[in-house]
């Protein structure tokens, strides 16, 4: 029997096996197993057979100083630190219908228009979807050259011949290496199908931007075991529903993490948000349960409300529903505000969204959460002429905590004329005072 070209090793424990088991027989872990090439046989020398190198300081290395490729879309470019660094693998992971085709779509299209040399690989739609598109797109993105393929070979034959500086691979879960029986999206496929582009890329040059798709959970034999592989893994987040995207950085080998991009889908594609921290306190409702939040997103302040909804429950335990906040964080606040801010919500349903379908995922929110919350609960309208802002960290021992960059939440705040906010120090170091400050800041 002629033996497979492929074997199936035990991510654990590294064990081999010619088949593959939902367990290892080795160590008993469960979905542990991936197929590999098999690799050749060895030569029978006992000795390293290659050739020693001589180790060059750092300090002679040449490094070429290369300039980054600008892709056209600014928020797209500043979470790449600057642009597409040539040669470089960047994963941009979504969940389905966030609009990974559509920025790709217009990067390369913005691209093609200044005059490089792009490809886009389509593997999940046909050359006529995308097309359409295309045209949805306008610009130049009717210039970009398609191939439709899903055949790893014929992907990589392609490459080299054609030799862009920038292509697309969409996505990088439905191309397969014909050489390894498991499906196309297994965890050995993707592995191979990326290590594979890396090589290519690496060599001729090329600026690849990987498609990848997340599950709701994040995993599946997917984008995650990519991330020590890529340069860049960048996250498209947002809810379906929403129009507002994010786009942020989670490794960047040559820019920071900090950067977050903001989007919004229109009918001709994914438009930027430049001045986000207008349009949501402009939208503010200044109801009572309005709060906006002076965030942080990366390096740069944005303004966004915070709501709340408090309301008589019949369940027990009530609900507790958040939007754009984190519901460990949620309870946290709950529990903070009963204990340290005398307002019990048990016997409440409680809402909290972030309005716009923004994430907003630091500590900084907490105050603003809370006031939010009280407000809804006491029914007291908070905002004057303008919303009222906060920031600020609460602790389980009802104190204010100071967070990061408080000039810079400030002057965001500033520049949209509001003059209210309420913050840790000047006085307030307790939620209590916080409470009573921001009750006054309106009574005044
Ligand atoms: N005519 C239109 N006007 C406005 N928005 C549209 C229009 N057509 C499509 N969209 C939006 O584009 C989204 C799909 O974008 P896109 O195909 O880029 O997503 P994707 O992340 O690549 O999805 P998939 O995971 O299926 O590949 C849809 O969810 C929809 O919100
Ligand atoms: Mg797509």
């Amino acid at each position: 029997m002629p033996r497979s070209a492929t074997v199936f090793s035990c991510s654990a424990c590294g064990h081999q096996s010619p088949k593959w088991h939902g367990r290892c027989t080795e160590c008993g872990e469960w979905n542990t197993l991936v197929e590999e090439a098999r690799p050749a046989p060895a030569g029978g020398t006992k000795r390293a057979g290659g050739r020693a190198l001589r180790p060059v300081p750092l300090a002679e290395v040449q490094a070429p100083a290369v300039a980054r490729l600008s892709t056209g879309i600014g928020e797209l470019d500043r979470v790449l630190g600057g642009g597409l660094v040539p040669g470089s693998l960047a994963l941009i992971g979504g969940s389905p219908g966030i609009g990974k085709s559509t920025l790709t779509s217009a990067a390369l299209g913005n691209l093609a228009g200044s005059g490089h040399r792009v490809l886009y690989v389509s593997g999940e739609e046909s050359a006529a979807q995308v097309k359409l598109r295309a045209e949805r797109l306008g610009g130049h993105a009717l210039k970009v050259p398609i191939v439709a393929e899903t055949d790893l070979e014929v992907v990589l034959a392609t490459l080299e011949a054609e030799h862009p500086d920038v292509c697309v691979i969409d996505s990088v879960q439905v191309l397969y290496d014909p050489a390894l029986t498991g499906a196309p999206g297994s965890v050995g496929q993707v592995r191979e199908v990326a290590g594979r582009i890396m090589r290519v890329a690496k060599e001729l040059g090329i600026a690849t931007l990987l498609v990848g798709h997340v599950t709701k959970e994040g995993s599946l034999a997917g984008p995650r075991v990519l991330e020590h592989l890529v340069d860049c893994v960048l996250s498209f987040e947002g809810e379906r529903e929403r129009t507002y995207r994010t786009l942020r950085a989670l490794k960047n080998r040559f820019g920071s993490t900090n950067e977050v991009g903001v989007f919004e889908m229109v009918e001709q594609g994914l438009v930027e948000v430049e001045d986000a921290s207008e349009r949501f306190v402009t939208e503010a409702t200044r109801a009572p349960g309005s709060v906006v939040l002076c965030a942080m997103e990366g390096s740069r302040p944005l303004l966004v409300e915070v709501q709340a909804l408090v309301a008589p429950s019949e369940l027990v335990p009530p609900r507790r529903v958040a939007n754009g906040v984190d519901r460990n964080r949620l309870a946290l606040v709950l529990a903070v505000l009963a204990r340290h801010g005398g307002v019990g919500l048990g016997t409440s349903d409680v809402f909290v969204s972030v309005a716009g379908g923004v994430r907003v995922d630091e500590p900084g929110a907490d105050l603003a959460i809370a006031l939010a919350l009280a407000s809804a609960a006491k029914g007291i309208e908070l905002a004057g002429d303008k919303p009222l802002a906060a920031f600020g960290e609460l602790g389980l021992t009802g104190e204010l905590r100071h967070v990061a960059h408080s000039d810079r939440r400030l002057a965001e705040a500033a520049k949209f004329g509001l003059d209210a906010v309420v913050r840790p120090g000047q006085g307030a170091t307790t939620l209590r005072d916080a409470l009573r400050g921001a009750t006054k800041a309106r009574a005044a």
